[in-house]
């Protein structure tokens, strides 16, 4: 049976390293594989090893129609279009309509933990999507996708530079992943049995509250950090004090409320399930990370 697998958003970090987990670990015909991307041209690589590569823009609904064309499993990958309340769910829901339109027998998305029970700003958009694609009619896989590893590298170089991690998680606990790791995950379901309907939670082996993560931070660096706790208020005052731009402030808040509150506190083993290999440690993410950490 033909088995045509189509990755949105093919130039973005995780849907490089899903199709390089599909090609490489995989081992699936380039033939097989279709790589939507806004632009193809940064798609360039995967085109000379005779992926499909095509232009599709959600923000560009009747683009989709050729971009889906014959893809028998479609993989949406959610946009980074937090910009704009709405604007993201109405991206993701034009993607269903497409691949609904197109016949595909299978739509998966990356989605995240515990979307129906979060007080991360844009849960909805992720909750949305899932309605849309159950009430599509076409079966489904949604990965809900835990934190990314790298997301460390957006907060803790500056607290290492000061020596001090302003946090309000308290102790609320993440299981991080690697992004690596979630994708081998997702191109491992991707081949796999397809029958029926499932929901996954990727996440990293263990959860750590933001001490612990400290902690495994100073053992990696060598260097001081401290871990200051505060409230939601004073992190987003802080936040403002240090030039953070004021439309991303309330998101960030929420992903320290999200976790004080342990709706991502969970640590699966749906990753090893699917991918066949055990999911990468902090600790050895870290200690794999000295100079992201420095920059
Ligand atoms: N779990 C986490 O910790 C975490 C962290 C950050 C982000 N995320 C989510 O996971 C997604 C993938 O992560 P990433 O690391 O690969 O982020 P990324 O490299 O920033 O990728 C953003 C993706 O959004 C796609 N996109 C943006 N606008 C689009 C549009 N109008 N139509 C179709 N696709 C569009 C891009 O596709 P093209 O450029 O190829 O068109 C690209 O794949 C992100 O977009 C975000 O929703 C999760």
């Amino acid at each position: 049976m033909s088995n045509k697998l189509l990755i949105t958003g093919a130039a973005g970090k995780l849907g490089r390293l899903v199709l390089d987990e599909l090609l490489t670990t995989r081992k699936v015909a380039p033939s097989s594989v279709i790589a939507v991307s806004r632009d193809p041209a940064k798609l360039a690589t995967y085109a000379k090893r005779g992926v499909v590569t095509r232009r599709g823009d959600f923000d560009d609904p009747a683009s989709l129609d050729a971009a889906f064309a014959g893809a028998d499993t479609v993989l949406i990958i959610s946009t980074d279009a937090l910009g704009v309340p709405g604007k993201r769910l109405k991206q993701h829901q034009a993607a269903v309509a497409a691949a609904k339109k197109a016949g595909a027998k299978r739509i998966a998305y990356t989605s995240m933990p515990n979307p129906e029970n979060s007080a991360v700003t844009f849960a909805p958009d992720h909750l949305g999507t899932e309605q849309a694609i159950k009430a599509s009619g076409v079966a489904y896989t949604i990965f809900r996708n835990g934190w990314y590893m790298e997301n460390l590298f957006m907060s803790v170089p500056q607290a290492l530079k000061t020596g001090q991690w302003y946090t309000a998680t308290g102790q609320g606990r993440i299981a991080h992943a690697a992004r690596a790791d979630i994708a081998a995950a997702i191109a491992g379901a991707l081949v796999g049995d397809t029958s029926g309907n499932a929901t996954y939670t990727l996440t990293g082996p263990k959860a750590l509250t933001t001490d612990e993560i400290a902690a495994l931070v100073r053992a990696a660096t060598g260097k001081p950090l401290a871990v200051v706790h505060v409230g939601d208020e004073q992190l987003a005052a802080g936040m403002k004090a240090a030039g953070v731009p004021e439309m991303f402030i309330p998101t960030l808040v929420s992903f320290d409320a999200n976790t004080r509150l342990g709706h991502i506190s969970m640590a699966t083993s749906d990753i090893e399930r699917l991918s066949g290999r055990k999911p990468m440690s902090l600790q050895t993410f870290l200690a794999g990370a000295e100079q992201a950490l420095a920059a």
